[in-house]
């Protein structure tokens, strides 16, 4: 494990390496506890270099067995080699020059998952950010773009599978049972994208042919018995090849895709070239192990990882602090191939809750970044949803300002001048800026400005004049680090609605702040006016969610109900339905407090049924609509002084007025949803099944409710329904015979399917209330439970920690003190997800004031621990700071 050395990087500190590597032969002899690799490396000094200087390759826990230099032994005296670097304090004077290492590393034991290690028997690596130092000595940074060839050596028993990055170009027998084989990948690339995968493996084949005709083949390796789970993933894989033919006109560059599942991974998926490394969680479905979540997960992921081969991997990034070079502008892309592959203003409004949900609190609390960070202590740490969503949010914005052509005009060009490099956020900007003729430079703030600005809007209209005067004025938050902000340039996509639904005609009176319908603001206050508007207009301000910002708008709630029912933009007709709903609770909650009942207008519980039953929206819409705002959701809204209980509380009240009011509505339509037809995990058919959970939810809270939610279960011929139906028992009748009863079904069906069992082990840990803790601590004993192993831990720790208010926040402290305990013995095997885990405390400065204190104390505790990994060092000193 890696300790703190508490050295801070900095963006102004880039400077290039004085050595590159233009060329790197790799042989590997597996062995599980002592792996062998030997690295011969072509070393090149900058040309423009005068003077010698030395060479320092990066390392991490690395022991070296033998070094030499074209071709001959280095003395002792010439070189320093420790387990962080490899130092020639003065290698040849010449331009090129081959230099040879060998070490040694332990697979078996690498319980960090980064670097190369085994899960379930398979060797498999992980080398972004900074894993390759763990497997040799190399400039492992962005910027060393080279060319690999990789001989793998190993017991063909134990491994019947040699795969790494690029083209297969030979292989055979070796003595004793041991075969090899070697791979080619002709395009440079960084460390970070190499991969190995050895072991034995299942595989599902298919071919893709591309536009220019180069015949593919597909490969997806899971393990034995499982081939029949991966057939969604690599249809979506074959999806997505077109797609980004079609759309962005990318074409795949290699003459094999690969991919593969493993079971022991600390995040999502990686991009390595031409070998995308996978959590199986990421690939495996069926109808009866996935939930329709799941299938919209796998085909997201798959096409994130495949769209990164040009937007990550041809053109990679110049260092870390670029990360969202590849991340926000390839999310941005998987975002878009699924709003073409389902439906979009659905789309769009799930990916908005997503942002408010991770993003939000990120910007606004203790751990807040820009999109591009100027400094990192531990760049594991900044894999964040700023840098991914936000980032995403950026490069959209960019669309909005000039218009799907010329966008895809700054795309062209990008791929055309920066293929091959490694490149910048200032690369990226400046295409845009040349294709469209514009000034971007204000609007480049949104990289390197941190925290979510708010607009503060308010109108006036005039019937004698037909004016409608907006005053709109900006602000942004002071963040860590960053107490003064510039100004943003914001652009608000806006429409005013008439009485027949129908958006207004209006002339803008300044033309260089409206434009296609986007009000461009720029300055701290505007005055904006329209004229010729013929009557007073409902006012759809941000449609589509065209920037990542927050709204203070004065509205009448008149008009609010207005465009929850007539909004033409999807994502606006949402969010009105949302902020009505959001009030409601805010208010509830504030009465909550004060000793009194909640009192809900009957108006708001005639809205929900009459878009339940409104047969001309989909009914994926209609489930989020009718999808109440989330306890975190509410605490963000209120911001401080939060009290879980009293907002659970609130919450609780206000679904059960729903439900009372609808109930006759709600049941008939309940019943109308149920689908006898064969499984489908499309869009379409999903967003039934949603529709359908959300009213079994609803209707759980009424009398009978347990009876039908049991029946739901027993019922259930999908892992969709199967597992709404748990949670609502689980949930709404904790400790009834029927919810107990459904638990230990699921669990005696399901025990020896590890990613079905998280999905039990997260409907427990977020089972509200205060027994949380003692529930999640007795599940660390669960047979299915590992501690090694991401996933799990993430469905038991990570969702007790940041989906179970109640219970985390529980108000004596023991969910802060189970917590910090767990993270702390987590952290000793792998730092990287105890970090993840341990942001759950980031906004603990919002909480209560007795809370508030006690989640300190647990934040102390850790801040207290004598070598602390980087990771987590990191996160407790900027959380407490
Ligand atoms: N680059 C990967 C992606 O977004 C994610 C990633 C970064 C990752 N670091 C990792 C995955 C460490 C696993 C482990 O597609
Ligand atoms: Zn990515």
């Amino acid at each position: 494990m890696r300790t703190d050395t508490g050295q801070v990087f900095k963006l102004e500190d880039y400077r290039p390496s004085d050595y590159l590597i233009p060329q790197t032969r790799l042989t590997f002899r597996l062995s599980p506890e002592a792996t062998v690799v030997v690295a011969e490396l072509t070393i090149e000094r900058r040309a423009e270099l005068k003077t010698v200087t030395p060479l320092a390759l990066d390392g991490d826990g690395l022991t070296l067995q033998r070094i030499e230099v074209d071709g001959k032994a280095v003395p002792l005296s010439a070189y320093v080699a420790g387990p962080d670097q490899l130092v020639l304090n003065a290698p040849p004077a010449k331009a090129k020059f081959t230099l040879v290492t060998e070490t040694r590393i332990d697979p078996a034991h690498n319980e960090a998952l980064m670097g190369l290690y085994r899960s379930s028997n398979v060797y498999c690596t992980q080398c972004e950010a900074e894993g390759f130092r763990r497997i040799t000595y190399f400039l492992d940074r962005p910027d060393i773009l080279s060319v690999y060839t990789v001989r793998i050596e190993a017991s063909r028993q134990e491994a019947p599978l040699l795969l790494s990055n690029g083209n297969p170009v030979k292989s055979g027998n070796l003595a004793d049972g041991w075969h090899y084989a070697v791979w080619e990948d002709p395009h440079p690339k960084p460390s970070y994208l190499f991969a190995l995968v050895a072991g034995d493996l299942g595989k599902i084949e298919d071919r893709f042919v591309t536009m220019s005709g180069r015949d593919v083949a597909l490969g997806i390796y899971v393990e034995h018995g499982k081939e029949r789970l991966a057939g969604y993933a690599m249809d979506a894989l074959k999806r997505s090849m077109k797609w980004d033919e079609d759309l962005f006109g990318c074409e795949y560059d290699l003459d094999v895709f690969n991919i593969v599942a493993v079971s022991d991974f600390n995040m999502g998926a990686m991009e390595n070239k031409g070998l995308n490394i996978f959590n199986d969680k990421y690939v495996l479905a069926d109808e009866e192990t996935a939930t329709d979540a799941d299938f919209a997960n796998i085909e997201a992921i798959i096409a994130h990882e495949y769209f990164h081969n040009w937007t990550g991997n041809r053109i990679t990034c110049r260092d870390w602090f670029q990360l969202c070079l590849k991340e926000g502008l390839t999310v941005y892309r998987d975002h878009e191939f699924s709003a073409d592959q389902r439906s979009r203003g659905v789309k769009r409004i799930a990916e908005v809750r997503t942002l408010r949900a991770l993003q939000f609190p990120e910007d606004q609390g203790p751990l807040a970044h820009p999109v591009r960070p100027r400094r990192y202590r531990e760049i594991n740490n900044f894999y964040t949803a700023t840098v991914y969503e936000k980032g995403s949010e950026v490069v959209r914005m960019i669309r909005t300002l000039l218009g799907a052509e010329t966008f895809r005009a700054g795309m062209d060009l990008y791929f055309l001048r920066h293929d091959g490099q490694a490149a910048t956020i200032e690369d990226f900007v400046q295409v845009f800026a040349d294709v469209s003729g514009r000034d971007l430079s204000q609007f480049a703030l949104w990289y390197n400005q941190a925290g979510t600005p708010n607009l503060t809007v308010s109108s006036h209209y005039d019937a004698g004049e037909k004016v409608l005067t907006l005053e709109i004025e900006q602000s942004v938050p002071p963040t860590p680090s960053e107490s003064r902000k510039r100004l943003m340039h914001i652009p608000l996509a806006f429409g005013l609605v008439g009485k027949d639904g129908k958006d207004l005609p209006y002339k803008a009176a300044d033309g260089a702040t409206v434009e296609n319908g986007v009000i461009h603001v720029r300055k701290r206050r505007h005055t904006v006016r329209f004229s010729g508007v013929t009557e007073r207009p409902a006012l759809s301000l941000n449609r589509g969610f065209s920037a990542p910002v927050t709204l203070s708008v004065a509205q009448k709630t008149d008009d609010q109900f207005f465009l929850a029912a007539h909004d033409k933009d999807a994502f606006s007709r949402w969010q009105a339905v949302n902020t009505l709903l959001s009030d409601a609770l805010i208010a509830a909650f504030r009465r909550q407090r004060g000793g009194k009942k909640p009192d809900f207008t009957a108006r708001l519980g005639e809205l929900a049924g009459s878009i339940a039953a409104n047969d001309d929206l989909e009914p994926a819409y209609r489930a989020l609509a009718l999808t109440l705002p989330s306890e975190a959701d509410i605490a963000r809204e209120i911001g401080k002084d939060i009290d879980p209980d009293a907002i659970f509380a609130a919450r609780e009240a206000l679904a059960t007025f729903v439900a009372s009011t609808n109930k006759q509505r709600f049941e008939a339509l309940y019943a109308s949803l149920l689908d006898n037809r064969p499984f489908s995990p499309d869009a379409a058919s999903a967003g039934r099944r949603a529709l359908r959970n959300v009213l079994l939810d609803y209707l759980s809270r009424l009398n009978g409710g347990v009876e039908s939610a049991a029946r739901h279960f027993k019922a259930a011929t999908n892992m969709t329904d199967l597992a709404a139906s748990l949670t609502v028992l689980a949930h709404r009748h904790p400790g009834s015979p029927q919810a107990d009863a459904a638990i230990a079904a699921f669990a005696a069906k399901f025990a020896s399917d590890p990613l079905v069992m998280d999905k039990w082990f997260q409907i427990q840990a977020s089972v509200p209330g205060p027994q949380a803790v003692e529930t999640v601590r007795a599940l660390m004993t669960h047979p299915a439970f590992s501690s090694t192993n991401p996933n799990r831990l993430r469905s038991l720790i990570g969702t007790f920690s940041s989906g179970n208010q109640t219970g985390f926040h529980r108000a004596d402290g023991a969910g802060y003190r189970f917590f910090a305990e767990t993270v702390l013995e987590i952290e000793k095997r792998n730092p990287q997800v105890a970090a993840r885990l341990a942001t759950a405390l980031r906004s603990w400065r919002s909480l209560e004031t007795g809370r508030q204190a006690k989640a300190r104390e647990a934040l102390l505790t850790m801040a207290n621990t004598p070598n602390l990994s980087a990771d987590l060092r990191d996160i407790i000193d900027r959380t407490l700071a």
